[in-house]
């Protein structure tokens, strides 16, 4: 009996442990609101500092304001993730500060819908700038801070469309493909530099990307007729993975994606 409660004792503290982001430094793209806020304040509560960046100062002011007065270390930079020069200004204070950047997630992303036929090649530019081009760019300003320190977690936002098509998204579902190849490619690459590359797939979430979806009764009771777990995703259930893929509890995967999906695509 006393065996038994020392033991799990001492698995819970190793668990914590293995869990914890406190000493960690975070970039998370896109976190001003959305998926991405949700997993800055996931990792923040895990204890990591963390930068987030987007466009618009003031959201990124508000979110930042939450989790610091929740207790968090979060500070923020508005850019546009498109701009090099101004993630590499960013990137490069951001390592002079706190003599590491451990994490990294690619949660900036956005969406144009049009039939194929009638898809605006700006449009398309956009959409595949964003979501793919800003992330080889990104990571390739942050890796060889990574390699300083021998050690690095980048987390890519993926999508159910890495694996599946849908109308009326040509230039979203093909980025979102390239993402999940992506990630595998960096990770392969960059294994031996103590770096683990995996991506998140999250399936339907209500955020400003899908609230067009959410407006259609019809679209809704489809989707919900496509997910198992009969319930379309919080913001808040991606911490989990955030945190697993960010931290230690996750060092022997790579390359991977995890779908937080609610079931969808095993059905
Ligand atoms: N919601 C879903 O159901 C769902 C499902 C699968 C995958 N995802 C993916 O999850 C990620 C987050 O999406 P979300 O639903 O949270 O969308 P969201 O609420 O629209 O958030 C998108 C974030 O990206 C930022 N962003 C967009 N373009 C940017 C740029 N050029 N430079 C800097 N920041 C930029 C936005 O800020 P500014 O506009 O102020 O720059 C915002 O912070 C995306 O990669 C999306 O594809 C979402």
């Amino acid at each position: 009996m006393i065996l038994k409660s020392y033991t799990s004792k001492r698995f819970e503290v190793t668990i914590k442990l293995l869990f914890n982001l406190e000493g960690k430094t975070a970039i998370i793209t896109g976190g001003s609101r959305g998926l991405g806020k949700a997993m800055t304040q996931a990792l923040s509560e895990a204890g990591a500092k963390v930068a987030i960046i987007s466009r618009t100062e003031s959201e990124l002011e508000k979110t930042a304001t939450e989790i610091n007065s929740s207790g968090g270390n979060c500070t923020y930079q508005a850019l546009d993730i498109m701009n090099r020069a101004d993630f590499q200004a960013f990137v490069d204070r951001l390592y002079e500060e706190n003599g590491s950047v451990d994490i990294l997630i690619n949660a900036a992303g956005v969406n144009k819908r049009h039939s194929f036929l009638d898809f605006p090649e700006d449009d398309w530019d956009q959409v595949v700038n964003t979501n793919l081009k800003s992330v080889y760019q990104v990571s390739q300003v942050v890796i060889p801070y990574m390699q300083k320190n021998n050690y690095g977690k980048i987390i890519n936002i993926a999508s159910l469309t890495s694996e599946i098509g849908l109308p009326n998204m040509a230039a979203y579902v093909a980025s979102k493909g390239a993402i999940s190849q992506f990630t595998k490619a960096l990770a392969v690459e960059f294994a031996e530099s103590g770096i683990n590359v995996n991506a998140i797939g999250p399936g339907y979430f209500k955020t400003e990307l899908t609230m067009p979806l959410f407006k259609d009764e019809e679209k809704v009771a489809w989707m919900m007729s496509r997910i198992p777990l009969k319930k379309i995703g919080d913001p808040d259930d991606l911490k989990g993975a955030a945190v697993f893929l960010a931290s230690g509890a996750s060092n022997y995967i790579t390359g991977q994606t995890i779908y937080v999906d609610g079931g969808w695509l095993i059905s």
